[in-house]
């Protein structure tokens, strides 16, 4: 449960003389000690409200990450391992904090595009999509830099690196055909990322492959799909022990996850095939929820 936030009081700053009787102007001492108090009390007023809207900003971030999870576990697990892969990449890449930090923002949030209504179908869809499928699959990255632009004045590259996350080196990537250094850095570390994990952990309908074939992927792209110089370092033998080392940890918390009776893992919408999904919510009842503003909405009809 969120705490409440109490402001502290901005500090009185008594200048004038009050002494009765006193009528002499202040000195020009006091007058400089005065406003230099008041300038500190406006500069921490200005930090605490800018302290106060980064943790707003960051909560709506949290908030937003655990309606992925509550939308569909598999995507919310999906973009933890690639978050965690892709800081591994960024940090031996040199990476300063405040840099890293934005790579694992972007890797969160790189899908979010794929909670809209009109793709989740397409991406749980256990049948196979059409061309044009693929293509309304294909808008889930500008999508998603739709629904962060909000939040772009605290985190200016999240948009712009989700939406660049399918963007190729060679310039063949979607959707504005970015090419090589053009393509935002979080963007580049992302998308190496996101493919080892689609390659290497296991979908409803396939086996994951072992991460030898994970890294051969990554060679085989390098240069095309992929900044060079960074497949080259997630390739490196530190590195990638470290990224197999996470893979391990990770399958192994999910496979205790799974068999957890005390916490069982809520089932994804995705395991059925669309039809019966559809057949189920035929059935399910409307709830009855009322919300405030329908009686307004109901009185101007
Ligand atoms: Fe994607």
């Amino acid at each position: 449960m969120c705490g409440a936030f109490v402001r502290p009081p901005v500090p009185f700053v008594r200048f004038l003389p009050t002494a009765p009787g006193v009528t002499a102007s202040p000195s020009p001492t006091t007058i400089a000690a005065a406003a230099a108090a008041i300038a500190v009390a406006a500069w921490r007023s200005a930090r605490r409200r800018r302290q106060s809207a980064e943790r707003l900003a960051a909560a709506t971030l949290e908030s937003l990450l655990n309606a992925i999870d509550a939308n569909d576990a598999e995507t919310g697990a999906h973009v933890r391992r690639v978050a965690d892969y892709a800081l591994v990449l960024a940090e031996a890449a040199g990476l300063p904090s405040a840099r890293r930090r934005e790579v694992e923002r972007v890797a969160l949030f790189h899908d979010v595009g794929k909670i809209h209504e009109a793709l989740f179908d397409l991406v749980h869809d256990d049948d196979g999509l059409s061309p044009q499928e693929r293509e309304a699959i294909a808008t889930h990255p500008k999508r998603g830099a739709d629904v962060l632009a909000p939040l772009c004045a605290f985190y200016p590259e999240l948009p712009d690196g989700v939406v660049a996350h399918h963007e190729r080196w060679d310039g063949g990537g979607y959707p504005n055909g970015l090419r090589g250094i053009d393509i935002p850095l979080a963007a580049r570390i992302v998308a190496i990322a996101d493919t080892f994990d689609a390659v290497t952990h296991a979908r409803r309908y396939r086996a994951g492959s072992d991460p030898e074939r994970g890294a051969r992927v990554i060679q085989e792209g390098s240069g095309r799909q992929f900044d060079p110089s960074l497949a080259a370092l997630f390739l490196s033998p530190p590195v990638f022990a470290e990224i197999r080392r996470r893979m391990e940890a990770s399958a192994r918390a999910e496979a205790r996850e799974r068999t957890a009776p005390a916490n069982p893992r809520p089932r994804t919408r995705g395991r059925v095939s669309r039809g019966e999904r559809r057949a189920r919510q035929r059935e399910t009842p409307v709830p009855n929820v009322s919300f405030r503003w329908r009686p307004a909405v109901a009185a101007r009809r």
